[in-house]
Formats: structure tokens, C-alpha cells, sequence
């Protein structure tokens, strides 16, 4: 299968890169800054040769992104599964009072335009047995979970879940599978260091779903890394 990841140059991003190549997949990472690849993904492209290709991609440029798709479809390529990871965390713990409108503006360009736009352009080469489109979520876009100060982010995440949902109608009968998943409370940039999850693991969960050895059953198809139902 090959896999498109965004943001695959660190965090969970790298992770399902790194699981799937293992596991013998072909990955295309999305990164912003070609050519500028951290130590871990060069050993990543050293290792596994012709089956990683890194691509510029970033997911709030959508010329870039439509670049990229149509340079994919001539050279023949398909794949299997889109990995709509990129997400910022900004403004956290901020009240409406002294809210920047420009967090809330960028969150939304990254964590919901973003993944629409890769997918706009992308669900065209989305052509492999068993495809699977995977939005990765949150818990705090769960209303249930909802709590006071975390606007951007959250908000984003609950609209994530909804545009999940509105393509899930519309891909499933091409056998498209659509999850939002959260993938826990993770050691990343973004989770920091005592967060109790190693990203490793919920890579590891999230390959599995999409490779369908867990098929997880959730009426919204909002779920944890784990396949476990996510309240919505
Ligand atoms: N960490 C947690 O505990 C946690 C919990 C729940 C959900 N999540 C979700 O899990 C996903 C991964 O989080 P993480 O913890 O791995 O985050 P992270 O360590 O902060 O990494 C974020 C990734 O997103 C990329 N990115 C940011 N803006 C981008 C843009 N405009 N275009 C393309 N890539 C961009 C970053 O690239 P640069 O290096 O270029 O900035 C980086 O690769 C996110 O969707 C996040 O919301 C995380």
C-alpha cells in the first residue's frame, strides 16, 4: 500500500511513517521543508531506499498541494491511504476575552482546511484495494469533553470530525473507509514530555486500522488509536 502522510517529519506523523515502512508499505512524507530533514528521517530514507519519498507539502498551500497530486498522477502513482496528521496547538488555555482571532484563523487554515484540501486533491489517486482516508483527531474535539480555553484547536477538531463524516457518505461506496482518530495523549512537541503515550504505539494502532486488522465500530466513526468507540 502506499500511504501519503502530512507532517511526517516529527511527532506521530514520523511514527506512522516509520510503522508502515517496517511493516512494508511505500510512504510519501509531507514535509515543509524538503532538504531540511531532521536526523530521524534521513535514517528513515537511508534505510528503506526507493519505498520513502519525502515531498514538500504544506498543507495551508493549496497550489503546492494540487502540484504535487497531479506530478504524482502522471508519474502513474495510486494510493491507499491518506494520513491527515498535520495540526498545530495554539492558544491553549485563552478565554474569549483575550482571544487572538489570527490562532483561531491559522488553526482552522491547518487543522481542517488543510486536510480538506489534501484530500480535494488527492482522493483522485485514492485508487488501492482497501483505501482508507484517516483523519487524525482529538479528544478535545469531543463535545462531551469540552472545556473552558481551548478554542482553536478544539473547535478545529470537532469540525475535522464532521468533515470525517461528510466524506465517509460520499467515498463509502467506493469501499473508502473514513475514521477520525485520536491518538492519545502522546509524547510529541505538541503532547510533551509527560504525556503518558508513547507516539510509537499509537502508530502502531493507527496502521493496524488502516491495514483493517482492527476494524473498529463506532457509529461515527470518531475513535482512539485502539479502535475503541470515541464519544463524540
Ligand atoms: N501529541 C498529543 O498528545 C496529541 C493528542 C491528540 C491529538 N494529537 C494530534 O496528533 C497529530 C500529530 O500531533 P503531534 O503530537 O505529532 O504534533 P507535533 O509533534 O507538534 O508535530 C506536528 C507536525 O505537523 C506539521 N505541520 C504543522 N503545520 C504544518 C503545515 N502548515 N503544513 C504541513 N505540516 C505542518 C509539523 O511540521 P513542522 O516540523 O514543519 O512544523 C509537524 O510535522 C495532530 O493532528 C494532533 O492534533 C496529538
Amino acid at each position: 500500500m502506499n500511504l501519503l502522510i502530512t507532517g511526517a517529519n516529527r511527532g506521530l506523523g514520523y511514527e506512522i511513517a516509520a510503522e508502515a515502512l517496517e511493516r512494508g508499505h511505500a510512504v510519501i512524507a509531507g514535509v515543509r521543508s524538503p532538504g531540511q530533514e531532521n536526523d530521524k528521517l534521513s535514517a528513515l530514507a537511508a534505510k528503506y531506499g526507493e519505498r520513502l519519498t519525502v515531498a514538500e507539502l504544506d498543507v495551508t498551500d493549496e497550489a503546492g498541494i494540487a502540484a504535487l497530486a497531479a506530478r504524482m498522477q502522471q508519474e502513474g502513482r495510486t494510493l491507499g491511504a491518506i494520513v491527515n496528521n498535520a495540526a498545530i496547538l495554539v492558544a491553549r488555555n485563552t478565554q474569549i476575552e483575550s482571544l487572538d482571532m489570527d490562532d483561531v484563523v491559522n488553526t482552522f487554515e491547518i487543522n481542517l482546511y488543510g486536510p480538506m484540501r489534501v484530500v480535494k486533491h488527492f482522493l483522485p489517486l485514492l485508487t488501492e484495494k482497501d483505501a482508507a482516508i484517516i483523519n487524525i483527531s482529538s479528544e478535545a474535539g469531543s463535545i462531551t469533553n469540552a472545556y473552558p480555553g481551548d478554542y482553536p484547536y478544539a473547535i478545529s477538531k470537532t469540525a475535522l470530525n464532521m468533515f470525517s463524516q461528510q466524506l465517509l457518505s460520499y467515498v463509502k461506496g467506493r469501499g473508502i473507509q473514513v475514521l477520525s482518530i485520536h491518538p492519545g495523549w502522546m509524547r510529541t512537541d505538541m503532547g510533551g514530555a509527560t504525556a503518558p503515550n508513547d507516539p510509537g504505539n499509537s502508530a502502531r494502532g493507527i496502521v493496524d486500522q488502516i491495514e483493517r486488522k482492527i476494524v473498529p465500530e463506532s457509529r461515527f466513526n470518531f475513535v482512539d488509536f485502539s479502535g475503541k468507540e470515541m464519544p463524540i
